[in-house]
This record gives C-alpha cells, structure tokens and sequence, in this order.
C-alpha cells in the first residue's frame, strides 16, 4: 500500500485519500475549520495548511519542498509525501490564521454557549499566540434569529461557510448564504425565507464555534457538566442514532451521533427536541387503582402493593387476556409483558398499538430520510410478540379480537395523547391495566394505572424501519415513581406466581437487565438479539473532564 509521512510517521493511505483524511483515521490532530466529512471541500479557512515535500521525478525521486503551503483537507496523498503540520512554515501559518481569526471576534467566551466544545477557543490554545496585537476597534456584528431553533451571533463567526454549504448540499433549501465582502461579510438568510426546513438545527452542531446556536439550549447549561448517554431516535422509525446529554437526571439536549450507516451525521429537528415530553409536568407519577383515593408520593410502596395487588387479581380471574403492546416499547419490554401473559396460563390475544404517520418519507437531496413512521419499534414489537403468538394483530385486527376478551394490558409510552375514541369503545366493559406515561382518556377508566418510563429513562432495543436492531441506553432515572415496562411485567409475574402482592422488592423480582432479556429472547428463536444488536462503541459514563473540588 502507498504511504505518506505525517511530522515523521509513516501512514498508509488509498488512493484519492486526502492528507487530512489519513490524518485523521490515524488519530494524527491536523487543525482544520471549513472541512466536514459530509460536506464539500472549499478549503477556505486555511488552518489546516501544511509543509509538503514531494518526490521529483525529474532529480531521481528526490524530495524537494512545494513551494507553497498545500491544504491538508484538500490536497491527495501522492506516494512518498512528507507532510509537515510542526515545520516552523506550518505553525508560522497556524498562528497566523488564528490571529486573523480574532481580530474581530469579540472574545466572549465567558458568556458563549459554545464555550468547553469550541474550536475557536481550543485551537487558540494549542495554534494560537497567546495574545492579541490588535489595537484597532473591531468591528461589531449583529445578532439574528434565523429561524425557529437557530441564533445567529455573527461577530463569532469565522465564515468557515459549513453551515451555507449544510443547507445547499445535504436540505437542498439553500436558504443561508454569504452577504457582503471583505471584513463586513455576514451569514444571512434571504429577506423574508426563515432558516427552518426540517433539519435546520444540524447547523448549531456543523458550526465550529459560538456563531450558530440553539435557542433551546441557550443558557441551559455548561457544556461541561453534560454527561453524554448513546441513545436511539425513540420516536420515529428511522433509528437515527443519537446522544443524550444530561446533568442530575435531567435531560437537556439531544445530538446527532455519527452513523455511517444510519443517519451519517444529522438528524431531525422532529428528533432533536421531540424528546420534550420526557419532562413533561403532566407525566405520571405514581399508580393508581380505580375505586381508591389518589395516592400520596410518600405512600409509593403502598400505591404500588395495591396496584400489583388488584392487578395480579384481575389477571388471575380473566378468563380471556388481551396485550396491548405499544410500538414505543423496546423489543425487552414488550418480551417481559408477553411472558407474563403467557405464564399466567390464560387464553390471550396480542397486538401492537397504533403505529402513528404523517405524511411520507421524505429524502433530502444529501440523502438523509425522514420517516413517516412515528414510532420507534413497531417491527421489534411484532417479532417479539410473534414468539409468543403466531397471529400477532394489529391495532385495527385487535380491536376486532378482544371481543371476548375481560382483561385488557394497555401500553402507551406515546409522546402525546394517543388514544382514540374506537380503542375507548372497544375497552367499554372491560377490566383494563394501563401502563403509560402521559395523561389520555383512559386513565379516569382504567382498574390499575402504572406510570411508565420513557425510552430515555430506560435501556432496550428498537428495530427501525430498515430492520435494524439497535441498543439504546438509559440516560436518567425514571420520573418520581415511574418504571419500565419490563420492571413492571417482572414485577407483577413475580407476585402473581407467589400469590401475593408486596411493595417493589419484597417479593424478590428480578431487575430488569436490557442484555439478559436478549439472552432470553434469544433462547426462543430470536437468535439476531444476541449475534445482531448493534451496541454503540465505548459505552460508558462519560463524566465532566473537570476535577470537583469539595468546599
Ligand atoms: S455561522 Fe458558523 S458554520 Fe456558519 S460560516 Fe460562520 S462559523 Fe461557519
Ligand atoms: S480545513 Fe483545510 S482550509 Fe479549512
């Protein structure tokens, strides 16, 4: 294989791999602003330039110095390369630029959202001189409001035209462009044409410093202190893979995670702050059992011994069971509910909850789709569900089935309210078990409520609409008193099996654990739950790169 050498090093590369390219796979830090792997290459910030000696055909393949500085992000690896980035040409050009870069940026970094994951602020430490020689008045930009979820500060902007090149090449809305010329140029928008296409907050994520920022975020939180958790778009089919980013149990934003396969590195605005209802105040909080008084939240073991209790009771005198598994639970909890159906030895019907749509899939002229679907998992949940009955209904089918049906287990876990009027008909008479997370018509109705947790309080797999199963993570503990589905099913098949109802972990239930469930699931003929779930690499806790000090 042909090879350059980067400050020394010898690498291979393949052909029309660029310099940077290589540098890069080789985890060999060039610095670099305008270059982004899903965009085009304009090789206009000129950070990354570099001293390059080539062989000379003409002198016996000798090498001999390009006269100029050659863009890393641009220029392709020619066999026998010698690339400097620390040559004193090369860091005499990095300082440079850097302080071209700040000469009218006014340095605010105090108060920027950006500040901790800018590359303004970390490669002025690392290329940078240090101090400013400018003495001059800088010039001051405008703030704007491009759109529905982007700001744009433009005197930090460092027209690296990432965000122009996002809009033309991977929306084809082109709704960002370069105004004016020399050091008055701004980003703008066209009069009158907001930045708001469907992935327009994919911008705050491409821009390399504190120009481009989230009106959802702004001011939420310092980045530093966000833990990051790998997670699955939990509410569209697409299996986007994501971050959540969290501090004390609180979500406080979602952000692309690079998936060459799946999304590359966007995602939707529908994706990006659809998460909302995580934190919803409506949420449900504790169980309920229809007949009693409210609960208090200090009496939650005893709201929970007498939601078992009336729900073991009604299981145990169906004399026909009907599972209601909605296509927002991941494949684990949709295993754990079907197996208490199934051990409780009634006769049972299954099915999967409305699989919600709008419009659809769109594809984007840079090739990522939105997905119609509204639901992470209607797939993983039919699979799932067909272990266990092989005429596994849906909704419309089930609502047909449940006729002679006494005993009804429903889940939502939907982000808003799901319920029609066609399922409240079809569950008029009926003993009902409700497990969900946001108030709908059912709740008033049902015999026993148990609250839900969202799927960013919980780990699991979803299968997205191209068959693809996916692990997800949980981010932050469950609401109040919520639980997983799946903590729920084992919970009740341990007291039913026992007889007896008892608080949480009295009765010696198991806690759920997403990667024994795909042991069990496994075991019963779903072989990809072992041998094909894609886990993110390098799962862990990321903690805040600061040392806590105590006080
Ligand atoms: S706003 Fe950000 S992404 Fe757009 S040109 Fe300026 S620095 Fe680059
Ligand atoms: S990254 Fe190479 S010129 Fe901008």
């Amino acid at each position: 294989m042909p090879q350059i050498t980067i400050n020394g090093e010898p690498y291979e590369f393949e052909k029309g791999e660029t310099i940077l390219q290589v540098a890069i796979r080789n985890g060999v830090e060039i610095p670099h602003y305008c270059w982004h792997p899903g965009l085009s290459v304009v090789a206009s910030c000129r950070i990354c330039l570099a001293e390059v000696w080539a062989p000379n055909p003409r002198n016996d393949n000798r090498l001999e110095p390009i006269p100029k500085l050659l863009p890393t992000c641009q220029t392709p690896c020619g066999e026998g390369q010698a690339v400097y980035t620390d040559s004193p040409k090369s860091i005499a050009n990095q300082k440079a630029v850097m302080e071209y870069l700040l000469i009218n940026h006014p340095v605010d970094c105090p108060v920027c959202d950006q500040a901790g994951e800018c590359y303004l602020q970390d490669y002025s430490y690392q290329y940078g001189r240090g101090q400013s020689r400018f003495e001059e008045d800088k010039i001051k930009q405008p703030k704007k409001d491009l759109g529905p979820h982007v700001l744009l500060y433009s005197d930090r902007c460092i027209m690296c035209t990432r965000c122009v090149r996002f809009c033309r090449e991977v929306t084809g809305t082109a709704e960002i462009v370069v105004e004016g010329r020399g050091s008055t140029e701004q980003i703008d928008v066209f009069p009158g044409i907001a930045l708001a296409n469907e992935l327009s907050a994919n911008v705050i994520d491409l821009c390399p410093v504190g120009a481009l920022l989230d009106k959802d975020f702004l001011f939420q939180q310092r980045v530093w202190f966000l833990k990051k958790t790998p997670s699955i778009d939990g509410i569209t089919a697409s299996g986007d893979n994501i971050s959540t980013e969290h501090n004390n149990g609180q979500g406080y934003r979602i952000k692309p995670r690079e998936n060459l396969e799946v999304n590359k590195w966007w995602i939707s605005d529908e994706i990006r702050y659809g998460w909302k209802f995580v934190h919803d105040e409506a949420r449900l909080r504790l169980p309920a059992v229809r007949g009693e008084e409210p609960f208090e939240p200090a009496e939650a073991p005893v709201a929970y011994e007498a939601a078992y209790a009336r729900a073991i009771e009604l299981i145990g005198a169906a004399k026909k069971l009907a599972l209601l598994a909605s296509p927002m639970l991941s494949c684990e909890d949709t295993f754990h509910l079907a197996e208490l159906v199934e051990r409780s030895g009634r006769p049972s019907v299954m099915g999967v909850g409305p699989i919600p749509r709008s419009g659809e899939d769109r594809v984007f002229a840079g090739g990522y789709t939105i997905h119609a679907e509204k639901a992470p998992n209607a797939r993983g949940v039919r699979r799932v569900l067909g272990c266990f009955d092989k005429s596994v209904r849906e909704f419309d089918a089930f609502l047909g089935a449940i006729a002679d049906a006494d005993t009804v287990i429903v889940t939502g876990n939907y982000p808003s309210d799901w319920v029609t009027p066609k399922l409240v008909e079809a569950l008029r008479g009926k003993k009902v078990i409700l497990i969900d997370t946001l108030p709908t018509a059912l709740v008033e109705s049902a015999d026993v409520l148990l609250p839900g947790a969202t799927w960013v309080e919980k780990s699991g797999t979803f299968e997205n609409a191209k068959g693809r199963l996916q692990a997800f993570f949980r981010a932050i503990e469950p609401i109040d008193y919520a639980k997983s589905e799946a903590q729920i099913a084992i919970d009740l098949l341990a007291a039913f099996e026992s007889g007896e109802a008892a608080p949480p972990g009295e009765l010696g239930a198991e806690a759920f654990d997403a990667a024994r469930t795909r042991g069990a699931l496994a075991a019963r003929g779903l072989q990809d739950f072992v041998a094909s779930v894609h886990v993110p690499e390098g799962h862990g806790k990321v903690e805040a790169d600061m040392v806590l000090v105590d006080l």
